[in-house]
């Protein structure tokens, strides 16, 4: 609900548990008055004016703007033609909307009237900006979002030079600043701090956000656990180069992201407009478990559009050919592959890279997307026609952002990719990056794409992205609109995958950027689930899979049943903990399922239709982190809402006899059946109070990486 008072400047957006307060003060200034628990004093309490010669540095500014006496660092930075770079915005108009706002040509969460509503707010400076801040509700996940349009309202040109998503004073100093980083492989391990005097950042110059910092952060009271405690936590909607920072002041601490302005100018003509991505916001006061679901709630219920939105919707067991054969492969390769996995209940073949002409390694090809008829004489369609007659579905790799110097489409057009001129273009991984910022460069890829998707039915599309932006200059743009370039990228990824989901409402849509780069809110607006980590190795995963967890729900990260050794780390682990990791994702296989006996495939037949048979309650359940990976081992339990049922998890040391208490059992009797494999299960029953207040008993397993699977269903009678 949005409390937007008579006089016009007094605003209150309340979700369920929270509230978001904002007045205008006497001189037309919006500040920020409160986000934490939901409160319905409508009073308004403006702070203090505690120094009137140093106001605006203490005060508590809801879009701070930079040159009159914030003196914080700033992220807004407009400079007018006569070099100003200063702005004085004061407050005009607000507006209360039913519905939340959608922005054009970018990802947003959306809702409509009843279960969304949206307050606009208009801001002025009378050089000849405004600034338009969107704040949309969705009460029920207790998500409030953010974006701002920036408009010339001058009679000269406008550069924008940094412009945040969001910002946000809150009134403390004493916060711990969490971020998700890592390195390929190591994809977003959580990194706890205490917030120290001045600013604390983390962010991308990539072009994607890339592994080493996520567009995800959160501020915490120090005291806060898993349940306890306060948070703000805060997602972009963004996959290009951002920055999320933290500065703690004598003001308490401003919490600010939005796009890095390294490389960002956008020059606004007069009357043009720039609409910023969207931040998401989640205050908690249940701690981290209690801000995650909300996020995970919001993520599964208001940004996953398209068919697999709807979770009790049966996703496909898959296996990937990538860990089973990499580049080497012939058709008959692939059937035998496609074989075993059919004996071992999977639903999807998908082929991943090194299918189209001369793709022998990662040196050549990217950019020619049809297929190479030395390993698929009867092409991508002859292929798919023996895969469907083996009664699997298809699906595809492709990295449509990329180019290999060695490629046709680059000798064709070798200046479609993004270069310096008169400087030498960087490869990585032997690749250059397509110019997704010019139209005639994705309309090219388009005809490409669409005449690979029509050519057969293509059930699934894994649409990778293996290299960050370097060499950033597009022929098609003047000098001065080079600061545009990462920004249009992006807008241009966007523009393609919903061209592509438009014309393909059926196309199970899999995101991906060398393993988990570009896992972030913009991508799952277009696609349901995203690669997590090219590591598959269980023990790894744990970490992995619980970072990621902070904000996005288990149904979106992609998860893959492996061999051992593990091809990342070397390490061994028991199938139950890989299957632990694997069903706590998409599910799916990833190795080389020929290698397998009848009777193991039989057994891994019974983890598939395990999946197929909870696969509803792992994608729209609650997710409970019981203990958080230590290196050793980690639990965690997926339960329904109503507590009828749930699954637990648990890998590594904790399995040492300890009894886990299950914060989600209700009062009655559980059945519960333990996997020992797939075919091998004990059951017992257990009491609903105990296991809440004693736990569950865990057994004591003593190999090298143990895994245990529970699944508990609420007996009718109880
Ligand atoms: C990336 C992906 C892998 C695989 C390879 C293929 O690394 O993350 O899953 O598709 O590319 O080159």
């Amino acid at each position: 609900m949005i409390v937007c008072e008579p006089s016009g400047h007094f605003f209150a957006l309340h979700t369920a548990h929270t509230t978001y307060q904002m007045a205008v003060d006497e001189q037309g200034h919006l500040l920020h008055l409160y986000y934490g628990p939901r409160t319905d004093a409508s009073a308004v309490v403006l702070p203090p004016h505690k120094d009137p010669g140093c106001w605006p540095n203490l005060l508590p500014q809801e879009w701070p703007a930079p040159g009159l006496g914030d003196h914080r660092a700033p992220f807004f930075e407009p400079e007018f033609a006569d070099g100003t770079i200063a702005a004085d915005l004061c407050f005009e108009s607000a507006e209360v909307r039913p519905g939340k706002y959608s922005l054009p040509g970018l990802p947003a969460f959306w809702a409509q009237d009843p279960q969304g509503e949206t307050l606009s707010i208009t801001l002025t400076d009378a050089a000849g900006l405004t600034v338009q801040l969107l704040y949309g509700v969705i009460a029920d996940c207790d998500l409030i979002t953010r974006a701002a349009v920036i408009q010339n309202t001058g009679s000269a040109p406008l550069t924008l030079r940094g412009v945040p998503s969001f910002s946000l004073d809150l009134p403390r100093k004493d916060l711990d600043f969490l971020t998700l980083d890592g390195d390929w492989a190591y994809e977003r391990t959580p990194h706890r701090t205490p917030l120290r005097p001045g600013v604390q950042s983390v962010g991308s110059v990539c072009g994607i956000p890339n592994h080493f910092h996520n567009p995800a952060a959160l501020l915490c009271t120090p005291d806060a656990t898993e349940t306890s405690g306060e948070c703000w936590g805060m997602a972009l909607v963004y996959s290009g180069n951002f920055r999320i920072q933290a500065e703690q002041s004598n003001a308490g601490v401003r919490f600010a992201a939005g796009i890095e302005p390294y490389h960002f100018a956008w020059i606004l003509a007069p009357g043009e407009s720039f609409t910023t991505p969207e931040a998401a916001l989640v205050y908690s006061n249940s701690g981290l478990g209690g801000m995650s679901r909300c996020f995970h709630t919001a993520i599964r219920e208001h940004l996953i559009r398209g068919k697999y939105r709807d979770m009790s919707l049966k996703r496909p067991v898959l296996i990937n050919s990538w860990e089973a054969c990499y580049f080497t492969f012939d058709e008959e390769k692939l059937l035998a592959l496609a074989r075993a996995a059919k004996q071992s209940g999977v639903d999807l073949f998908v082929l991943d890279d090194g299918w189209f002409k001369g793709r022998n390694d990662d040196t050549t090809s990217l950019g020619d997307w049809a297929a190479d008829t030395a390993k698929l004489p009867g092409g991508v369609d002859g292929l798919c026609r023996k895969i469907n007659d083996l009664g699997l579905d298809f699906g595809i790799w492709v990295e449509p952002e990329a180019i290999s110097p060695d490629s046709e489409l680059f000798r064709a057009h070798s200046d479609w990719a993004l270069q310096i001129p008169g400087r030498a273009t960087l490869p990585i991984r032997h690749q250059y990056t397509l110019d997704f910022s010019r139209d005639d460069v994705r309309e090219g890829i388009w005809q490409q794409l669409t005449a690979l998707l029509d050519s057969c039915p293509i059930r699934y599309l894994k649409w990778d992205m293996n290299r960050s932006l370097a060499n950033v200059y597009s022929a098609a743009l003047p000098a001065a609109r080079q600061g545009e370039v990462y920004h249009r990228y992006v807008l241009g990824v966007y523009d393609l995958q919903q061209r592509l989901i438009d014309r393909y409402p059926d196309l199970l849509l899999e995101n991906c950027a060398g393993g988990g780069a570009r896992f972030d809110c913009g991508m799952l607006y277009y696609s349901p689930q995203i690669w997590t980590s090219d590591n598959t190795d269980a023990l790894s995963r744990l970490t992995i899979q619980y970072g990621t967890s902070l904000f996005y729900p288990p149904c979106t990260m992609g998860a893959h049943y492996s061999a051992v050794p593990n091809h990342v780390t070397g390490h061994v682990s028991d199938p139950q903990a890989r299957m632990a990791a694997a069903l706590s994702g998409t599910f799916g296989y990833e190795l080389d399922l020929t290698a397998y006996s009848q009777d193991q495939r039989a057994e891994l037949r019974e983890w598939s239709a395990f999946y197929q048979e909870h696969g509803a309650l792992i994608r729209s359940g609650t997710l409970y982190r019981l203990c958080p990976p230590d290196g050793f081992g980690s639990a965690w339990a997926i339960a329904a809402p109503d507590s009828s049922q749930a699954i637990v998890f648990a890998v590594g040391a904790v399995l040492d006899g300890r009894s886990l208490p299950l914060p989600f059992a209700a009062q009655g009797c559980y059945e519960a059946e333990i996997r020992q494999t797939g075919a091998e299960t004990s059951r017992c029953v257990q009491d609903g109070e105990a296991l809440r207040a004693h736990g569950l008993p865990l057994p004591n397993l003593h190999s090298t990486l143990p895994g245990y699977i529970c699944y508990l269903k609420r007996s009718s009678h109880s």
